[in-house]
């Protein structure tokens, strides 16, 4: 078959979409709170066959802007955060081929508790579900977390190495052949099949043996998105789907290049690797009726919106500046959230000391900036094209509210990229891995 699209959808277990004010839309149903709202997005995905419904978190609202919360809460922009997996166990009951995928922090939790949470949801979803791992960014989940204040970018990253080997490790315990579940003879699972990690290193000790045996995939998928350059490189270690936030077709390229180089050494097969493009896509019947729709969604955000945002993503309070007083050195060498946030800007704006202004106006946080609008044809154009040239293997789609946006996509755009061969008509089995077209993981093969 033909190189096929691999099609995310891209959730929150919260008060909003991606868009932080698309709770204000006319169209978003507002009953966030209980499961059926989840249940519709899913049964929408999976008529439109995407492969993963993926949860993004974060451990605290935004209260970096002004060292407060007021704002958040006034304006809802993300205040509201549930735990993502309980979420998506609810999404879980009522599909049957849908991959789900949630975050969990490396951070904040315990490898062994991870593993056995992720390793769990796999058996309960008979191999449908995925890991993202992030390395959490901000001072606000530090808070929560019972520490002081964020671990500095590159450590994060060094201590999430370790994380993995662990959570791998324990994933590894059982072999897929280890239960026996034999009344007869008494024997319930082979001894000499089930291992203890051991465990002691840097930053984590586990001893083992794990708890949960194989699943139907072997182990859950391992997503990540990291951009930094050590985020790219932990990404070509671990990640089996790479989310990126590349834009345009020449950063998609660059990153696209970069992740391949970084997967090949670490010694594995890039081509196993789906790297999936974030994108938002306005969808209509026509070119037409989508640009009113965006019309319309862009009178949505609030300037509060993205200064909250961004004060969250790289960790500098912006509102103790001027919107127009050029940031210090001092002041961006500060930044330890999201440091692409940054370089992005500096490098947009040709300022070495962009201003605050300039970071609402380069930065897309809080806005629906970028969105893909058309028709079948104009959306499936611009997909096919970062697609074909290698931009991406497929999208991170987010949604401008829900469930509407997904409908929009399902019913406008998929049709149309199924009718150029371009995105498969159905699932290829009932686990995750398979229909990402991965092989089902061998014991030790990730070292
Ligand atoms: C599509 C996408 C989804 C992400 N979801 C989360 C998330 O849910 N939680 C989080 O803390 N970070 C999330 N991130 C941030 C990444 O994990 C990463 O920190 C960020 O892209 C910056 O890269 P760096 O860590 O290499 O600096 C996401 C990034 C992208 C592109």
């Amino acid at each position: 078959m033909n190189r096929q699209m691999v099609m995310v959808g891209f959730l929150q277990a919260q008060n909003c979409t991606n868009l932080p004010s698309s709770w204000r839309h006319p169209e978003s149903r507002t009953d966030f709170l209980s499961p059926d709202y989840y249940q519709e997005i899913a049964r929408v995905l999976e008529a439109g066959k995407f492969h993963l419904a993926f949860f993004d978190d974060r451990l605290a609202m935004p209260d970096r802007y002004g060292g407060d919360h007021a704002h958040t809460v006034e304006y809802g922009i993300r205040c509201v955060k549930m735990d993502p997996i309980a979420v998506m166990m609810t999404m879980a009951a009522v599909t049957e081929r849908l991959g789900l995928g949630s975050t969990y922090s490396t951070t904040y939790y315990e490898p062994f508790h991870v593993a056995r949470m992720f390793a769990t949801i796999d058996l309960m979803t008979k191999g449908r579900a995925a890991w993202n791992v992030v390395t959490s960014v901000n001072d606000g989940e530090a808070l929560n977390m019972g520490r002081s204040e964020a671990i500095e970018h590159d450590l994060r990253y060094d201590r999430a190495d370790e994380f993995m080997e662990i959570v791998l490790g324990h994933w590894d315990a059982w072999d897929d052949d280890a239960l026996i579940i034999d009344k007869t003879s008494g024997r319930f699972a082979d001894p000499a099949k089930v291992r203890r990690l051991d465990h002691a290193g840097k930053f984590y000790r586990s001893r083992g043996p794990f708890t949960v045996p194989r699943s139907a995939q072997g182990h859950p998928v391992i997503i990540q998105a990291g951009q930094s350059g050590r985020g790219l490189r932990f990404a070509g270690r671990w990640a089996e789907v790479i989310f990126s936030s590349a834009a345009n077709m020449r950063r998609g390229r660059e990153i696209y290049t970069a992740l391949h180089a970084e997967a090949e050494r670490a010694g594995r097969d890039p081509n196993l690797i789906s790297i999936c493009s974030s994108i938002t896509t306005v969808a209509a019947a026509t070119k037409a009726e989508a640009e009113d729709k965006m019309a319309a969604l862009e009178k949505l955000p609030l300037e509060i919106d993205a200064l909250s945002l961004l004060a969250e993503g790289v960790n500098f309070d912006f509102a103790a500046k001027d919107l127009d007083e050029p940031l210090s050195d001092a002041d961006l060498a500060s930044f330890s959230g999201m440091l692409t946030i940054r370089d992005s800007v500096i490098q947009a704006s040709g300022k070495r000391n962009p201003t605050t202004r300039d970071f609402i106006r380069l930065n897309n946080r809080g806005k629906v900036e970028g969105a893909i609008v058309g028709g079948p044809k104009e959306v499936a154009d611009k997909l096919e094209e970062l697609f074909v040239g290698r931009a991406c293997d497929g999208f991170v789609v987010g949604a401008t509210h829900v469930p509407g946006a997904y409908a929009d996509f399902v019913t406008h755009v998929v049709p149309e990229l199924q009718r150029r061969g371009l995105y498969h008509r159905d699932y290829t089995g009932p686990t995750l891995r398979e229909n990402l077209g991965l092989p089902h993981p061998t014991i030790g093969d990730w070292k």
